[in-house]
């Protein structure tokens, strides 16, 4: 992306994050790693009279292949952690997420956004203030949910006791002191209490496999007792699946992670054949979505902290609140949460 485009859609960011004169904005990059992000918000922060600086950290020593959470490469490094947890906005282009020192930068009330993914789909999904209504809305029913219950016309049928765990909002901008976010995203999410997930999960072709970043496309089934995966079971799909998370020799990583919804009609299912080197936010977020995910639950505040992690987002799902029907095999039911096209 030209860098001048690349300048304006930061600064329609930061805006939308509150930035203001008066504050200061740090940016966080590794290595050689987005260079062209932090000259954009940098010039960004400076347009709307913050005070802004960069701090780059090195490039991992050494890179195991696999995508473990929870290393920030910070954790030997006080100095800078300390530096931002006194700044009022950190932009992280390193994606910090499930590490300590990314929970005790909230902490001290610094708000952070992540901005990892590629700069086109930064600009195509831009976060709106009408979205962010929309999750909002959904966020508060996830919250005032005692169950949750998931099925699926290929099989699924399972259910998370709820009440334990906050439940979160993603959608891609933070305006909100000590509050974490995302560009682009929008979806909530809580989780299961730690023994409290019970059932079958049948994933169908098509259902998306992240870190994978690959389509399903042989049907897995995965038998849930008590919070914990016991059994996974398929074809090819399966196999990875239960290689992968076998790799780690953890238990833990078969643990029920965090659960619920996407919402942005603008975020196309099919997003990972255009940037199939991404996080895959775009398949998070898509419209109808429902997501549920294995591993780390310490970003709930839970006490699995693995670096094994999977976010599984599903195509033509229904999702239950206590029995209300939310999601209705891929469409939300509630007027509050679709888009003005959709009411
Ligand atoms: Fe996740």
């Amino acid at each position: 992306m030209d860098q001048n485009l690349f300048n304006d859609i930061c600064l329609q960011q930061l805006k939308l994050s509150g930035v203001h004169e008066g504050e200061t904005v740090a940016v966080l990059t590794r290595g050689s790693e987005r260079g062209e992000y932090a000259d954009a918000f940098l010039w960004a922060a400076q347009q709307l009279g913050a005070a802004t600086f960069h701090l780059r950290l090195p490039s991992p020593a050494s890179a195991s292949g696999a995508w473990a959470v929870g290393d920030s490469g910070l954790g030997n490094i006080p100095l800078a952690v300390e530096a931002l947890k006194s700044v009022d906005m950190l932009v992280d282009c390193t994606f910090l997420l499930f590490s300590p020192e990314q929970f005790a930068i909230q902490d001290a009330g610094t708000r952070i956004l992540t901005a990892v993914e590629p700069p086109e789909l930064l600009a195509r999904l831009m976060p709106t203030t009408e979205l962010r209504e929309r999750v909002e809305y959904g966020a508060d029913l996830l919250a005032k949910a005692q169950s949750m219950r998931i099925t699926s016309p290929a099989g699924t049928d399972v259910t998370y006791r709820l009440g334990v765990y906050p439940t979160m909002s993603e959608y891609g901008y933070t305006d909100t002191p000590g509050r974490w976010d995302h560009w682009p995203a929008a979806f909530v999410f809580t989780g299961g209490a730690d023994d409290g997930v019970d059932g079958q999960i049948v994933l169908s072709p098509g259902d998306v496999l992240l870190p994978f970043n690959t389509y399903v496309q042989t049907p897995v089934t995965l038998t849930i007792e008590q919070g914990f995966i016991r059994d996974i079971r398929g074809g090819l799909d399966a196999e990875l699946l239960s290689s992968y998370i076998k790799s780690f020799d953890d238990p833990r990583g078969y643990g029920m992670s965090h659960v619920g919804w996407g919402l942005d009609e603008r975020a196309h299912w099919h997003g990972l054949t255009q940037f199939p080197g991404g996080m895959g936010m775009e398949l998070r977020s898509f419209y109808g979505n429902v997501m549920f995910s294995i591993g780390p639950n310490n970003e709930l505040g839970g006490p699995n902290d693995t670096p094994c992690h999977f976010d599984i987002p599903m195509r033509g799902n229904s999702l239950y609140l206590d029995d209300e029907l939310v999601v209705d095999q891929g469409e939300l039911t509630i007027p509050e949460m679709k888009p003005a096209e959709k009411r």
